[in-house]
């Protein structure tokens, strides 16, 4: 662990994940998806804020044409748990009919922002849609998504860095722990 951060004091002291370990896995699905995708000019779509960090990695791992395109979505606010209310912050800047599209997201938790996005996106036309998330908690879903890549499947806990947030901190820091409770909790 990097004792210079300040930031670190607030995560329990066992890293969740390394930022060696999440970049060998980035390349993995870089690798992957480049396979798969052969042939096709892909629109590559971060969903803001949170999957900014995982997305400018990755892509860099795909080597595929592509045009990339940006999306803010809100479903959280500032706490811990889903509102279940999905709202567009910002929307794509070009259309998306006919289009082969992967949208980059930081987490899958509940399911429910992506189960929104797929079909708000299936429904503008695009040719077909995957998805690609860093970390899924499967024991949280509340309704069914297929995720085509994901990097690492993790338990119930509140995690930040490498991107994710808690009230819009921790997303620069280079690892990803798990937050301690008295943080949220006071
Ligand atoms: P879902 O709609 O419940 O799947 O929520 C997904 C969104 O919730 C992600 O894009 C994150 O912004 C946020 N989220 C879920 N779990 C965590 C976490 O452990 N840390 C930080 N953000 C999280
Ligand atoms: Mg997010």
């Amino acid at each position: 662990m990097d004792e210079k951060r300040v930031t670190y004091a607030d995560l329990k002291d066992e890293l969740l994940l390394t930022r060696e370990q999440i970049a060998s896995r980035v390349k993995e699905m870089g690798r992957q998806i480049t396979k798969d995708f052969q042939g096709k000019d892909l629109t590559v779509i971060c969903i803001l804020k949170g999957a900014v960090v995982f997305f400018v990695d990755l892509v860099r791992e795909i080597d595929l044409p592509m045009t990339m395109d940006f999306m803010a979505i809100s479903s959280y606010g500032s706490a811990t748990k889903s509102s279940g209310v999905v709202r567009i912050l910002k929307d794509l800047d070009k259309p998306v009919n006919g289009r082969d599209v992967l949208i980059i997201e930081d987490i899958v938790d509940s399911g429910m922002t992506l189960s929104f996005l797929k079909e708000n996106l299936l429904s503008r036309g695009a040719a077909s849609l995957h998805i690609a998330t860093l970390l899924d908690k499967p024991e949280r879903r509340r309704v069914p998504l297929q995720v085509d890549y994901f990097g690492f499947t993790i338990p119930d806990e509140f995690v930040v860095g490498y991107g994710l947030d808690y009230d819009e901190r921790y997303r620069n820091l280079p690892d990803i722990g798990v937050l301690r409770p008295e943080v949220y909790e006071k």
